[in-house]
């Protein structure tokens, strides 16, 4: 039996950031009569203000960069129902207090994997390729004419991808890099998806073997306890000194003063990171090393995947304050 439930009582919206100008257009015509607040400054609100702007929200619209905490959803709840994240990832949000006090979160899977894989494939060829630290010996006037010897990289034609982390974006990566470049996949993770080795001849391997033989190895697992620093020094230190590091997932599930170390001193050849321990700062070196290729975290920054993610926000907090499941309900 279907259970129907009107949005009862008035409703109040809180975003956190400015999101597409569509996704709030939905929330408003799914939520007739709610009240939508904005966040619209250029910085994320800190957490105290956060708490009080968000006071007497029904649902917050948030992203991975705000921290919801134990306290911020005590704080908050009642009145407040929903959480919807502006993101895949939700390692910020605290799950368990969320169940515990009544609180529905969800997030967008799904939406922004294509966008997100090409970024981590446009970092393997710039890493391999060196196609950033090119560019910038162009425009300083270093260009000395063309040499045989100069500014060579290594092949991603034919070479040996390692993917951690089994999910949609590290499919698309590895699927991109076997069909367009004919790589060698080995994959890594706690569970083995047939797929992988039916449509990509992938491999599944412990981390070490994969980080050994990897030419180019690709994160792309959530950040969790056990992946927290999964990439420390000893990782690094096993990895081929040609090897390329990409990161498009999350800053911390690499140890990013060990990875200044080993771009230093030459045991990797190139980092291209698009996340960060501690963003938006850099550990200290990392913005020197000329053999890093450093991006503002834009994985999903595509008009289409963009607008994607605010519609399914919209979508989630319209259902879950209709007595309907958001389609992406996490707790
Ligand atoms: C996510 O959704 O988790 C991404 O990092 C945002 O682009």
């Amino acid at each position: 039996m279907r259970i129907l439930i009107a949005v009862d009582g008035p409703q109040r919206v809180f975003v956190t950031r400015e999101i597409p100008e569509s996704s709030l257009r939905r929330l408003a015509e799914g939520l007739p009569g709610a009240r939508i607040d904005v966040h619209r400054g250029s910085d994320r609100l800190a957490p105290e203000a956060l708490a009080q702007a968000a006071r007497g929200a029904t649902a917050l619209v948030c992203t991975l960069a705000d921290r919801i905490d134990a306290a911020l959803l005590a704080a908050l709840a009642p009145p407040l129902r929903v959480v919807a994240t502006f993101a895949v990832g939700y390692e910020n949000i605290d799950l368990d207090a969320a169940r515990r006090l009544g609180v529905r979160v969800a997030n967008t899977p799904g939406v922004l994997t294509d966008a997100t894989a090409e970024v981590a494939v446009a970092l393997a060829l710039a890493c391999a390729r060196r196609i950033a630290e090119g560019d910038r010996i162009v425009r300083a006037g270093r260009f000395a004419g063309w040499s045989p010897l100069a500014h060579r990289g290594n092949a991603v034609y034919g070479s040996t991808v390692g993917i951690v982390g089994a999910g949609r974006i590290g499919f698309r990566v590895a699927a991109t890099l076997r069909r367009g470049f004919d790589c060698e996949i080995l994959v890594h993770s706690r569970t083995a998806r047939p797929e992988w080795q039916r449509e990509l001849g992938a491999r599944f391997v412990p981390l070490a073997e994969l980080v050994e033989r990897s030419d180019i190895i690709s994160l792309h697992c959530p950040l969790t306890r056990e992946t927290h620093h999964l990439i420390d020094a000893r990782a690094l230190a096993r990895m081929k000194r040609s090897a390329v590091l990409v990161n498009t997932a999350r800053g911390a599930i690499v140890d990013e003063a060990a990875l200044v170390a080993a771009l230093r001193s030459g045991a990797t050849a190139a980092a291209g990171l698009d996340v960060y321990e501690d963003e938006p700062r850099l550990a200290p070196g990392l913005a020197e090393q000329d053999n890093a290729v450093l991006l503002p975290h834009i994985g999903s920054a595509t008009h289409a995947a963009r607008d994607a993610m605010g519609r399914l926000c919209a979508e989630a907090v319209i259902a879950e304050l209709s007595g309907r499941a958001a389609p992406n309900r996490l707790v």
